[in-house]
């Protein structure tokens, strides 16, 4: 009270003093008119956000302050990537991180792209369904399912999974040009589905919560030995028939 009312009292030696301390008291009475000040604010919002991240910590299992959204600068392993730069590894180089020297990450590559799926060493790590796959560039594997014969980068001779099958007594009433556009076509699409698979598998890994991506592959074999690759047979068996393609076409443009 007693220094309320010496802040109030006017003071003839310093007028200046005097002037400042009528402004408080009148940013002090605005402030009381108005309620609520910046700082009350401030307290609500810092309230309001703790309250946020400890209710979304519990109902997350203890899993996430933000309701689930981490961003990628959070993971430190994903940061470290970042701050090193992007992995240039050849196919040598990378069959050492399948798993089999503990001290190094889980690393599997799709069309070129070097994927690190150590978070999971129960499907990747030795032992796990898919460590196959780690260590080296598989694509053709990620394409046919084919996973004893198929465990390379070359793509050669995929487009037959998906040339349909045709009747014989169909073909033959064909001119040779027909035959010939309608081969054309079929190699088109089986191309366009070769894309997708891969695309599928990359885009998989690229977006999943605990893998990411850390670089390419170099000098990956896209031919082996010079010569076009077999069809494995379970790929082979998956053919589909022409019935099944038009079908299958004809879904497609239905949704464009
Ligand atoms: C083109 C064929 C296939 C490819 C490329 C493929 C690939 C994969 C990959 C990469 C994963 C690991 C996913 C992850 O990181 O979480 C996975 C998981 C799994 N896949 Fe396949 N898969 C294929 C076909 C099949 C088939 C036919 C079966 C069933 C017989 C199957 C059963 C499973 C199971 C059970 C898992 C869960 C993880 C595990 O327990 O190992 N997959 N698949």
């Amino acid at each position: 009270m007693s220094e309320v009312r010496q802040r109030q009292k006017p003071s003839k030696s310093s007028p200046s003093k005097a002037g400042s301390s009528s402004k408080t008291t009148k940013k002090s009475s605005s402030s009381n008119a108005r309620g609520i000040s910046i700082l009350d604010i401030i307290r609500v919002l810092a309230t309001l956000v703790i309250a946020s991240c400890g209710l979304s910590y519990y109902m997350t299992s203890s899993e996430s302050l933000l309701w689930g959204y981490r961003p990628w600068f959070t993971r430190l392993p994903v940061l470290m990537r970042f701050l090193q730069g992007p992995l240039t590894l050849t196919p040598a180089e990378l069959s050492l991180y399948n798993g089999t020297d503990p001290t190094l990450p889980l690393y599997l590559s799709i069309n070129g792209t070097i994927f690190d799926v150590s978070a999971n060493p129960l499907v990747y790590g030795p032992g796990g369904h898919y460590n196959f796959f780690c260590g080296r560039d598989a694509t053709r594997a990620f394409v046919t399912g084919c996973f004893q014969d198929d465990l390379t980068s070359d793509m050669t001779g995929v487009e037959e999974m998906f040339m349909p099958i045709d009747e014989p007594e169909e073909v033959e009433a064909l001119s040779s040009g027909e035959r010939k556009k309608r081969h054309e076509q079929d190699l088109r699409y089986a191309r366009s589905r070769i894309e997708r698979a891969v695309a599928h598998w990359q885009n998989f890994f690229a977006s999943h919560k605990k893998y990411f991506a850390v670089g390419k592959v170099v000098g990956l074999d896209t031919q082996e030995g010079g010569e076009k690759r077999e069809l494995c047979k379970a790929a082979r068996q998956q053919r589909p028939t022409r019935k099944q393609v038009l079908e299958a076409r004809a879904k497609e443009a239905g949704k464009k």
